[in-house]
């Protein structure tokens, strides 16, 4: 029972990450009518959270060494708050970019220490579950704006509304994670073994805990940075590196935060049925990942990853075409918006649900913590980089060609992911980390057979 609250305070910390994400698509439609912005502005405007993220992500390992993983979630919670009020009240453009950038920094520190919190928590048949739980919250989130951007879209200053609805999961955030008890692990990490044993009894609701606290002790390894660089963990640090860096340059994020305009663009002129569509974005986005949670431990990570990356290319390809011919004939209109629900559910259950899947699995244990901020950190450097060029290609190339870019990023995507990508699903992460060890090649770490030692290439 405690430990589904635990969840749910982690659902929380995600739905703030694409509550707080997916609420620019709409509100800078509005923003633009109160301030004269330009195309720089705009893209600032969206991608200052992405900044403040990428220095989130990056100081959050440390941070929740530090404070533990409790206190450092009770203060993203304040951030949240603060950041929020900052970007509701602005009177300039300016303020609003300092509120965006720390609720940026709490998103970056949220996005790394919730799955975190959850995963030192949970007990270890409902970890996998858990951390693709994390991503279907983010959608949720994001489904989320998107309907609080359609409800308030005619009230005069509405998006300050839009962004101040975020102040009430902050607050929740704020008080649920008041009531929680602090990670085990990290007790054990500062040695009050005690502390950490009371936990458990709480979390379990048993007083049988003293395995699972022997278990706890006995995997403890004090992690420094140079050993995420070693040699034998370079590989698949690089493929977290690249997975992060493939989720973004795809794309998602151009549909994500400016869906709205795009579909202005293809000739939905008035703002309420641009905001409309983009609420079937959401809702789509949503059912998908529920689709990928469901399926992920059934069909394997692989098969998913692959289908989608081919759905995201075709449907980006036919997007691109529809705006090279003509895209304001009304049935290229129709082909705009229905590429664009094709990309977005072939995005959810491939790249969405995976990345943070596979970088929960692919580290070993004792540098999971810096290995997995490096990736994400990753990942919020490259959405920083789509975002707050998306307005400008479009500019400069057009349309067509900006989507055509980023279906040739699938197709990179594709060839990578179907040589580097392993199949993780029903493999121990003690089996992975052993196979990383004896030095297999990326592509075959999932194996649940140990390969005799002779065989393998050197690490
Ligand atoms: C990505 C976000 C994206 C979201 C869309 C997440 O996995 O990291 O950048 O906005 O999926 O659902």
């Amino acid at each position: 029972m405690a430990v589904y609250l635990v969840c749910m305070i982690a659902a929380l910390a995600g739905l703030l990450f694409g509550f707080d994400t997916g609420i620019i698509s709409g509100a800078l439609l509005f923003i633009e009518q109160g301030f004269p912005v330009t195309t720089i502005i705009k893209e600032l405007i969206v991608s200052s959270v992405l900044l403040g993220a990428m220095v989130g992500s990056l100081s959050s390992g440390r941070l929740t060494d530090f404070y533990g993983r409790r206190k450092v979630i009770l203060i993203i919670s304040v951030m949240f708050t603060v950041g929020t009020l900052i970007a509701s009240l602005a009177p300039n453009v300016e303020t609003i970019l300092i509120g965006r950038i720390c609720i940026g920094v709490a998103i970056g520190i949220g996005s790394y220490t919730a799955p975190l919190y959850i995963a030192e928590v949970a007990p270890l048949k409902l970890r996998g579950g858990l951390v693709s739980l994390n991503q279907l919250a983010i959608t949720i989130g994001i489904m989320c704006s998107y309907f609080i951007n359609y409800i308030f879209h005619n009230t005069q200053g509405s998006w300050r509304l839009m962004f101040a609805i975020g102040i009430v999961p902050a607050i929740m955030l704020g008080i649920g994670m008041f009531f929680l008890p602090e990670s085990p692990r990290w007790l054990v990490k500062q040695n009050r073994l005690n502390d950490a044993k009371n936990t458990l009894r709480y979390l379990r609701k048993s007083d049988q805990v003293d395995e699972e606290l022997s278990e706890i002790v006995k995997s403890f390894h004090k992690a420094k940075l140079s050993e995420v660089l070693a040699k034998w963990i370079r590989p698949v640090l690089i493929l977290g590196i690249t997975l992060g860096f493939l989720q973004q340059v795809t794309g998602i994020n151009t549909i994500i935060y400016y869906a709205p305009t795009i579909f202005q663009l293809a000739g939905f002129e008035d703002t309420s049925s641009s905001i409309l569509a983009t609420i079937g974005i959401g809702v789509v986005n949503v059912l998908a990942t529920i689709f990928a949670i469901y399926y992920l431990d059934k069909i394997g990570r692989r098969v998913l990853l692959l289908t989608g990356l081919i759905g995201m290319c075709l449907s980006l390809l036919s997007l691109s075409l529809a705006f090279q011919v003509d895209i304001h004939t009304y049935y290229l209109r129709w082909v705009a918006v229905f590429s664009t629900f094709v990309y977005v559910i072939s995005f959810a259950f491939s790249l969405g649900a995976m990345l943070w899947l596979l970088v929960s699995e692919i580290f070993p244990l004792n540098v999971r913590g810096a290995a997995m901020s490096i990736a994400v950190f990753s990942c919020w450097f490259w959405n920083f980089v789509i975002s707050a060029t998306f307005l400008s290609l479009l500019n400069a190339m057009g349309a067509s060609s900006t989507f055509l870019l980023y279906a040739v990023m699938c197709i990179l995507g594709f060839i990578y992911c179907y040589y580097k990508v392993p199949e993780t699903n029903g493999v121990s992460l003690e089996q992975i980390e052993s196979n990383i060890r004896r030095g297999l090649p990326v592509r075959e770490i999932g194996q649940p057979v140990l390969v005799p030692e002779a065989s393998l290439k050197k690490a």
